[in-house]
């Protein structure tokens, strides 16, 4: 009898040790989880700005994190024009490059796998800025001093949103900063390659001055088929660029740029 309930005991105990232990490994983590999942909002957002500027050389990254959120910071999120960001385009200013600039529109995954393993072209998410920001969204709210990074409005939701006026500014300023021999990746395989909506379309090459001698357009095709150089949308493109810019354009299939961004060996000369 006696044994009986000794051995009770000890196994209710056990069994208390067990339910004990379990209890300190969900609240530890649910501690840790709870912690990492507040990192990826708003603290998240700052620290990811302040690593992608650490990786260039020189700049004053908290300085540039102050200018950058005072734009959007306390204001409605549809309600942060371009020029809110002219301050933080004074603090990160975009030095002039000449002949490198590289302008795409609908052709960005192309695009970045091209110049990523090549210093010779520069898009403006090589930029200190547009590195730093690029794939973000972020906004603030009236009345609130943090940063926000859901519940922000859309690109399109409204037109003065922090993100879309960021990407803007800093493309207007990529664009005056750009001299000699410009290139555009456009889109050969939709109807319109050049919209005059985008932001190529509508910012980039409206801002290109009497630094720039000419845009060379390439039009990137599935194997030469689709929209060529004769399309209309091109001649709204030649509407639009300013007198003393020359132009040409060419056709080029996607798989010829695919084997130049996969040669390591190529050297720096265009690929078309
Ligand atoms: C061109 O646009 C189409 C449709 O949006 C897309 O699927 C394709 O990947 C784009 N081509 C390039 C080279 O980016
Ligand atoms: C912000 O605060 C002001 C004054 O207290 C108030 O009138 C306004 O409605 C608030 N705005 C938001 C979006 O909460
Ligand atoms: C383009 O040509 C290549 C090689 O000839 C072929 O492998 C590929 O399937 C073609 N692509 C299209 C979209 O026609
Ligand atoms: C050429 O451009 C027009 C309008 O700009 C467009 O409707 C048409 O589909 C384009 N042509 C081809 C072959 O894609």
């Amino acid at each position: 009898m006696e044994q009986d309930a000794n051995r009770t005991k000890r196994r209710s105990r056990r069994i208390f040790i067990c339910v004990a232990v379990v209890l300190v490994v969900i609240f530890v983590l649910a501690l840790v989880l709870g912690l990492s999942r507040r990192n990826q909002g708003a603290n998240g957002f700052q620290s990811t700005f302040i690593e992608r500027c650490e990786k260039f050389n020189g700049p004053d990254c908290q300085n540039i994190w102050k200018v950058f959120s005072q734009a959007y910071v306390r204001r409605d999120p549809c309600n942060v024009p371009m020029e809110a960001y002219n301050a933080l385009m004074a603090a990160a200013s975009i030095q002039p490059v000449c002949n490198r600039e590289l302008f795409w529109s609908k052709t960005k995954q192309i695009v970045h796998a091209f110049t990523a393993k090549r210093d010779c072209y520069i898009t403006m998410e090589d930029t200190l800025l547009g590195f730093m920001l690029d794939g973000l969204t972020w906004c603030g709210k009236e009345n609130s001093s943090e940063t926000f990074t859901s519940g922000c409005p859309g690109w399109s939701q409204c037109e003065n949103n922090p993100v879309r006026s960021f990407w803007n500014r800093a493309s207007a300023a990529f664009a005056e900063a750009a001299c000699g021999d410009v290139t555009v990746m456009l889109n050969g395989s939709i109807s319109t390659p050049f919209s005059p909506a985008s932001i190529f379309g509508s910012i980039e090459i409206k801002r290109l001055n009497y630094r720039v001698r000419s845009l060379n357009v390439i039009l990137v095709t599935q194997n030469n088929t689709g929209t060529d150089c004769s399309n209309a949308s091109l001649k709204d493109l030649l509407d639009t660029l300013g007198a003393g810019i020359s132009y040409s354009c060419r056709a080029v299939p996607e798989a010829q740029i695919q084997a130049c961004s996969s040669d390591p060996k190529r050297t720096c000369g265009p690929c078309w």
